[in-house]
């Protein structure tokens, strides 16, 4: 008996290389970067190892660490130097994001993608303002984020943003009608060349948990369920990222990735705008987790990770891989 068909033929060496249907670039990969307003030296992330909070002052050698490796985006997150019911650090003039971004912007190329989001500024870490009638009635349980006046927070937000500089601004809270409110601001600004790469369709994961300790942005009580997608829904997805593309949305994020590669499917095939996808904090402090134990490669992993979720359909990747993967490429 001989086989008709001999896929393997493709696979050897000089030739897979040929045939391959996906490829990862560095010019593919966003690196976050954590800046903290707090801090007067680099603090290591325990859960992210190779992964630190950086001061104000070190924003620009971080984002020329990671330039050096060929990736040319990061995407900003910022620890304020103190927070309030409604976060109103999120949007000052002087505020971390705000001073990191004109640093950078002014002193390198890097283009520069900034979280728009309110949780690392609320004293409580929600997402948004608070009001009542999340359910159960009385005490916290009840308190969930108000979506309408939260809008106009994020407007300001991310104008604040656009104004610093930033080539990019990426709304992460999942609040109803967030790209359009913010579209609005930014033009009514004159920033209308500024692109928003909403997180479109962004889940109630628990895949976030270190990146909450980074950021300093856990909700003090109750989770995101009333305003972060059930993990249970995919066709819902198709819903949240349509109406993201109608208000304007330039670039669709799923959040996490792996877990979620079916989503970035459905979206690259529903929708005609460059994909994103998040590959999370516990994406990646899981396989540091595997490999420390010397269960799996790490660098075989982190590649293989990515490459999947290219495969899937996203266009660019936000990744804490993302220097070490380029390095090796
Ligand atoms: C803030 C935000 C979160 C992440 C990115 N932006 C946390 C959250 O929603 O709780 C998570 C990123 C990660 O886990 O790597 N809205």
């Amino acid at each position: 008996m001989h086989p008709t068909e001999r896929p393997r033929r493709l696979r050897r060496d000089g030739l897979r290389e040929l045939v391959a249907e996906t490829a990862l670039d560095a010019s593919d990969m966003v690196a976050p970067v954590f800046v903290d307003a707090t801090a007067d030296e680099r603090v290591p992330i325990e859960s992210m190892p190779g992964h630190e909070r950086v001061p104000i002052a070190e924003a620009v050698p971080r984002v020329e660490e990671v330039l050096e490796t060929g990736v040319e985006a990061v995407m900003l997150f910022g620890i304020p130097e103190s927070k309030d019911a409604e976060g109103s650090r999120a949007w000052a003039e002087d505020g971390v994001i705000q001073r990191a971004t004109r640093a950078i912007t002014r002193e390198t190329d890097a283009t520069v993608i900034t979280d728009v989001c309110l949780c690392e500024y609320t004293d409580h870490g929600h997402c948004g303002v608070l009001e009542s009638g999340a359910g159960e009635p009385d005490g916290e349980a009840d308190l969930t984020v108000a979506n309408d006046p939260t809008l106009d927070l994020l407007g300001k937000i991310a104008t604040s943003h656009a104004e610093a500089g930033a080539d990019v601004v990426a709304p992460s809270g999942m609040i109803d009608g967030m790209v359009g409110a913010i579209r609005e601001a930014l033009d009514a600004d004159g920033h209308d060349s500024v692109p928003i790469l909403s997180y479109a369709a962004k889940y109630e994961s628990a895949f976030y948990g270190p990146f909450r300790d980074a950021a300093d942005g856990a909700p003090a009580f109750g989770d995101r369920r009333h305003y972060q997608m059930d993990p249970a829904n995919g066709e819902e997805a198709e819903r949240e990222v349509r109406l993201d593309v109608e208000q304007g949305a330039d670039i669709l994020m799923v959040k996490p990735a792996l877990p979620y590669l079916d989503v970035v499917r459905r979206v690259d095939e529903e929708f005609d705008r460059p994909v994103a996808a998040y590959n999370v904090s516990g994406e990646y402090a899981m396989l540091h987790a595997a490999a420390d134990r010397g269960w799996l490669d790490l660098e075989d992993v982190a590649a293989e990770s990515l490459l999947s979720i290219k495969r899937a359909g996203a266009d660019l990747i936000v990744t804490y891989f993302a220097e070490d993967v380029a390095r090796r490429l």
